[in-house]
C-alpha cells in the first residue's frame, strides 16, 4: 500500500465524520506539525507533517526506527516540547495559544508520563514519588493524598514497598511505581516513551498488562512508544513513524490487528 493511501486511511480513520464516535471524542489532535531542531548551521527536521487524531480511551503504539520522531512527538503531545509549525491539541485546548502556566496546569492536570528509565526521584520513597503529582496539583488535602497513593500503590501490586528508595526496587518494580505516578492525578490521557526497554521480556509484559487493565477499566487513554515487535502487537492501533513521518506499518507488525 502507498503511503498515500495510508495517509488517506489514517485520515479516514481519525475523520469523525466516517466513524461512529464524534468529535467529543477526539483527545489528541494533531494537524500537519512539523518539529525543526536547529544544529550548528544545519536543522534538523524531526517531525515533517504528522497528522493524526487519537479517540478517547485508545490504547495506541507510536513505533518506526530510532530517529523517526517518536520520543519527539510524544513530548509536543505531552505539552513538554512545541512544534514548530501546525496545530496540537490536547483534550480541548489548542496547545500552541497556551501562555507556560496554562501547559504546565494542562501537563499536570490531564497528562501522566512513563519513561523509558523510570525516572523516580531516588531520594523520595516509592509513596512519595506517587505523591508528587498530587502535592504539585495543590487540590488535595493530606488524607485524600494519601487514599489515592495507597489506592494505586495497592493496584500495581506495591502495597508492601511503599517505604522503599527506588533504589531498593527491581527494575519492573521501578516502572510500576512510575506507573502509579503517572495515574495518581486520574489522568485522561498516558504518554509512555519506551515503557518496556528496559525491562526483561516477561516484566515488560507485566507492564504492557498492567496499562492495558488500567485502559479497559477506567477508559485512559494510552499513547505507548516501542521498538519491540512483541509490544506493537499489543497495541489497538499502530502509528508508524519513518523520518518524521507516517508511512506504512511493515505487514509483519500487524498480526493479530
Ligand atoms: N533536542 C534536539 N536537538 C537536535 N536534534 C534533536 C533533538 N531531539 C531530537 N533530535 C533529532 O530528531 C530526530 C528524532 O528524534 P527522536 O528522539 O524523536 O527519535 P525516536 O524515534 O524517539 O528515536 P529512538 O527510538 O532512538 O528513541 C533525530 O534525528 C534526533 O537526532
Ligand atoms: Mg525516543
Amino acid at each position: 500500500m502507498s503511503n498515500t493511501v495510508t495517509n488517506l486511511r489514517n485520515t479516514m480513520q481519525s475523520s469523525p465524520t466516517t466513524t461512529a464516535n464524534s468529535s467529543d471524542d477526539v483527545i489528541v489532535a494533531l494537524r500537519t506539525v512539523t518539529k525543526s531542531y536547529p544544529l550548528g548551521k544545519t536543522v534538523v527536521h524531526a517531525v515533517r507533517g504528522v497528522s493524526l487524531e487519537i479517540r478517547r480511551g485508545e490504547f495506541s503504539a507510536i513505533a518506526g526506527p530510532s530517529g523517526s520522531g517518536k520520543t519527539t512527538l510524544l513530548n509536543m503531545i505531552g505539552c513538554v516540547d512545541v512544534s514548530t509549525t501546525g496545530d496540537i491539541i490536547v483534550a480541548g485546548q489548542r496547545t500552541n495559544e497556551l501562555t507556560d502556566k496554562a501547559l504546565t496546569q494542562l501537563r499536570l492536570f490531564k497528562v501522566g508520563f512513563i519513561f523509558q528509565t523510570f525516572n523516580l526521584v531516588p531520594v523520595l520513597t516509592a509513596y512519595q514519588n506517587v505523591e508528587f503529582p498530587l502535592l504539585l496539583q495543590k487540590q488535595h488535602t493530606k488524607a485524600e493524598r494519601d487514599a489515592k497513593v495507597r489506592s494505586l500503590m495497592d493496584e500495581v501490586g506495591l502495597s508492601d514497598r511503599l517505604q522503599n528508595r527506588p533504589g531498593e526496587l527491581s527494575g519492573g518494580q521501578r516502572q510500576r511505581v512510575a506507573v502509579a505516578r503517572a495515574l495518581v492525578t486520574e489522568p485522561a490521557i498516558v504518554l509512555a516513551d519506551e515503557p518496556t526497554a528496559n525491562l526483561d521480556t516477561e516484566t515488560g509484559n507485566n507492564i504492557i498488562d498492567l496499562m492495558k487493565r488500567i485502559n479497559s477499566q477506567r477508559g485512559t487513554t494510552f499513547i505507548f512508544s516501542t521498538h519491540d515487535p512483541k509490544v506493537i502487537r499489543r497495541a489497538d492501533r499502530v502509528v508508524w513513524l519513518e523520518d518524521g513521518k507516517i508511512a506504512e506499518t511493515p505487514e509483519s507488525l500487524l498480526m493479530g490487528h
